[in-house]
């Protein structure tokens, strides 16, 4: 019933394969984005009461219809979006491997080559942002707001030592963390699920680049400490969702290091400049941090959830997350990490897998190549935008274009920005979105996020934009 006969399986392993790569093969011919059809969906799942079994070829083919269907292809090369990338193959590969295999990331002893598979890359990727590898730790989490949720159990561990045993009733001020305008809202989530509550998150005002005022940060430090609050934790962000803008990092860590601040960067996407030597300084001062966040299932192309939370402080994830039970198996060696005694997860999947193939088989070669590319691709985009009337708005060098209507000198309004940016994606031609940098700036926004958009795919999308701004 559950493990299939023989000649069942090998058939749904050919339908699989076939599947993946047809995929692959076509993606590019569909619509980006699919006419979104509730009902439908819901009346196709109506039938499944699961009082009979059905077919299992039948329902591998409902389910690729229906994802073929209806989903925003995000690897599609014109899916100008959020941070979502086409997977790298050999991620594919892992992901149903570790399926297969289903190591248990809770106990070392029960899967030692998958944790050691992670301490190893926890090791490169730390000393790739410039920690030292000896002595940083860090754990992979499913994404990027699990890595910034346990940057925030980690500062509060380590600020208020009584607080990982009577919690914050124990702390005689509250406690309150930095972020700007333009950081991810998984803080806004932590600060809620720690139990510090959104009171506690000063939003610090942004600069005229769109990046958090260190001076405005400063100030506000001045206030919170006049006023009995306890300030603990500020973050950086290198590459915001919005605008893909990079923070002052260094000047932002030495003004957090003056007020014995733990000091987080939130490299989930713009991490990867790291990895390409004439990008590495746009995250100067990111070895000082205490900790960062950063996403393979972003600009490494790995499926999702893929994210690495790094710290050079070697004890702190063992002081936050630390438990004894008599029921987990324990390795009688030493120098070995239960993984669920450093990570919020407990049972867990072998994440590093796909990030270790994938960086394998391509290399770091291979992936700064991917990423020049798509630095080359975004350099690309801005020049078409602005030979076709578009103002760019947001000042990064990352492939992230934040832009609005040069030829709207009237309306200059989110309303025109929206229906723009329907038109483009009802068209199937391109998926981009609208956002605001401030209050006052909305933008259209068009991320290049995948490693096959081509020139022909860019040329496409100012097209699909020229003509959805006259309304074609
Ligand atoms: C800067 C930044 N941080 C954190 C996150 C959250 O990451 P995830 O969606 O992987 O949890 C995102 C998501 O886009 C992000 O852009």
């Amino acid at each position: 019933m559950f493990l299939l006969d023989e000649i069942e399986r090998n058939d749904l392993w050919r339908q699989l394969t076939t599947t993946i790569e047809n995929y692959f093969n076509q993606v590019a011919e569909l619509p980006v984005a699919p006419e979104i059809d509730l009902a439908a969906i819901r009346s196709r799942l109506e039938p499944f009461d699961f009082a009979k079994p059905v077919s299992s070829l039948a329902t591998l083919s409902f389910a690729v219809d229906n994802l073929r269907e209806f989903q925003v292809h995000t690897p599609h090369p014109r899916y100008f979006g959020l941070f979502n990338p086409a997977p790298t193959t050999m991620g594919i590969v892992a992901d149903a491997l570790v399926a297969s295999f289903n190591p248990q990331l809770a106990a070392w002893s029960h899967s030692p080559f998958a944790a050691e598979v992670e301490r190893h890359l926890i090791r490169v990727f730390a000393s790739r942002f410039g920690y030292d590898a000896k002595t940083a730790d860090g754990t992979f989490c499913s994404g990027g707001a699990e890595a910034n949720h346990t940057a925030l159990i980690c500062a509060l561990t380590q600020k208020f030592p009584q607080f990982a045993e009577n919690g914050l009733r124990g702390l005689s001020k509250q406690p309150v963390l930095y972020v700007s305008s333009q950081s991810h809202h998984s803080f806004v989530k932590a600060a809620r699920f720690c139990g510090l509550g959104t009171d506690s998150v000063r939003e610090i005002e942004i600069d005229a680049n769109f990046c958090m005022s260190a001076d405005d940060l400063a100030k506000q430090i001045e206030i919170d400490q006049a006023n009995n609050f306890a300030p603990f934790f500020a973050v950086a962000t290198a590459g915001t969702t919005n605008g893909g803008t990079v923070d002052e990092i260094a000047k932002l860590a030495d003004k957090a290091a003056g007020e014995n601040l733990w000091f987080h960067v939130d490299a989930a996407w713009g991490g990867a400049a790291a990895f390409v030597p004439e990008l590495r300084e746009i995250l100067g001062g990111i070895e000082q941090a205490d900790s960062i966040t950063f996403d393979a299932h972003k600009w490494l192309s790995v499926p999702m959830g893929a994210g690495l939370y790094l710290t050079r402080h070697n004890d702190i994830l063992n002081q936050a997350c630390r438990i004894t039970t008599d029921y987990m198996p324990r390795y009688a060696g030493s120098n070995v990490i239960d993984p669920y005694v450093h990570s919020m997860q407990w049972s867990r999947r072998f994440i590093g897998l796909k990030v270790f193939l994938s960086l394998a088989v391509a290399g770091w070669e291979g992936y700064e190549k991917a990423i020049r590319h798509q630095m080359a691709m975004g350099d690309l985009l801005r020049r078409e935008l602005e030979a076709s009337e578009w103002k760019i708005i947001n000042p990064t060098k990352l492939p992230v274009v934040c832009f609005t209507d040069a030829q709207d000198t009237v309306t200059e309004s989110v309303a025109h920005l929206d229906a723009i940016a329907n038109r483009a994606v009802s068209s199937g031609k391109a998926w981009l979105s609208t956002t605001r940098l401030d209050a006052n700036t909305p933008v259209l926004r068009a991320c290049v996020t995948n490693y096959r958009t081509e020139v022909a795919d860019v040329l496409a999308l100012v097209q699909a934009l020229n003509e959805a701004r006259t309304g074609e």
